[in-house]
């Protein structure tokens, strides 16, 4: 199977997971956008969704599901969201998309964080992929030189905004040895927004789509 078959597997298999008459929480990517598509065959079965970015917004209302705002929303049963790596305590990094913030904002409030993804996404060890930083735009030269002092290398992603109005350090060589720590040490940053380390908020349930079958990993 190629990877792009694998994510539509595993967007499949999180249908399984949506609770009845529930708003469910959506989250952002390649991957997330098969989920989208499979969501739509039981579109009558939910209220609708909480969306992490303008662009699964737009997916979701193009298939005619209903999209609330998280401030009019008291529960959210299920968030289901991609990842660029997992650990095997289910600890993500995520934000390649650049939709971190809107992404942890939905995975705090949810119940249950299902995270999709096919097997080259299971890492040994997080940092592989660089950990993006939302941040203030008025920071990125400060927040830049904290970041080398615990280590890390910086790198801007240019030409990129996110749905915040807000820009991406992409850092690279941090060795991620205490992903907690490292977490609560970059969101503690004046000018940063949040990190795309999900480690204190890890996902609960890893639906990892291989060659033969989905495997679901949990905590
Ligand atoms: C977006 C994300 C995505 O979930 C992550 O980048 C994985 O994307 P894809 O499913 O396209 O591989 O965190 O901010």
């Amino acid at each position: 199977m190629t990877q792009d078959e694998l994510k539509a597997l595993v967007g499949k298999a999180a249908v399984e997971y949506v609770e009845e008459g529930s708003i469910v929480g959506v989250g952002t990517g390649s991957t997330v956008n098969y989920f989208i598509d499979e969501l739509a065959t039981i579109k009558h079965k939910i209220q609708g969704a909480v969306s992490s970015s303008e662009a699964s917004t737009e997916r979701l209302k193009s298939h005619g599901i209903e999209v609330f705002e998280l401030n009019d929303v008291d529960r959210i049963p299920v968030y289901v969201d991609g990842a660029d790596e997992s650990n095997h305590l289910l600890q993500l990094v995520k934000g390649g998309g650049g939709a971190l913030t809107r992404e942890k904002i939905i995975a705090a409030v949810a119940d249950k964080f299902i995270c999709i993804a096919d097997e080259s996404k299971l890492v040994p060890r997080l940092g592989e992929f660089p950990i993006p930083i939302e941040v203030i735009p008025m920071a990125r030269s400060y927040v830049a030189r904290e970041v080398v002092k615990l280590g890390g290398d910086p790198v801007y992603r240019t030409g990129f905004t996110t749905d915040n109005g807000n820009v991406i350090l992409d850092v690279h060589g941090f060795e991620i040895n205490e992903p907690i720590k490292l977490e609560r040490l970059l969101n503690n940053i004046v000018g940063v927004v949040t990190n795309g380390l999900f480690a204190e908020r890890a996902a609960d349930v890893l639906l990892l789509g291989k060659q033969d079958s989905v495997e679901t990993l949990t905590r």
